[in-house]
């Protein structure tokens, strides 16, 4: 009785360990794609990934630096850059969420 019972105490625990792997691998998916959702607001004005469309005037941000692409996306919100779109723009995002989207975009050293 004994033995039997520390079995079922050792099955409930490993499917316990099971279940919080696959909500693990659930948040990071979840993660992924929230940031991915956040950066593709972008892409309506930069292309995907920040890769415009040659001859269009918007430029190009695929090549600026994760921390470059941060520090102007502050500027902008700040308002020490000006602009005619992204000032406006990046007065709606956070902090954090300028921070995610510059790490999607923003080119990896
Ligand atoms: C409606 C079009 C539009 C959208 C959407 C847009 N941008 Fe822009 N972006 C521009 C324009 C136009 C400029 C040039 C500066 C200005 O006039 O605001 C620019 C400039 C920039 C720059 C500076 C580039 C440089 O070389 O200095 C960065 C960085 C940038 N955008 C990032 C983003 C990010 C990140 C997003 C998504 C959150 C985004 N933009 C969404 C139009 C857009």
């Amino acid at each position: 009785m004994q033995k039997k019972f520390s079995r079922l105490i050792l099955l409930s625990g490993l499917m316990g360990l099971a279940i919080s792997g696959v909500s693990q691998a659930q948040d990071i998916q979840a993660q992924r794609l929230y940031n991915q959702s956040l950066a593709a607001t972008c892409a309506n004005c930069h292309g995907t990934n920040g890769v415009s469309v040659p001859g269009v005037t918007v430029p190009m941000i695929n090549q600026l630096p994760e921390s470059v692409m941060y520090e102007r996306l502050m500027e902008y919100k700040s308002g020490k850059r000006t602009g005619t779109i992204m000032p406006q723009l990046a007065k709606g995002y956070t902090d954090e969420q300028l921070k995610t989207i510059a790490s999607v975009l923003g080119k990896k050293n």
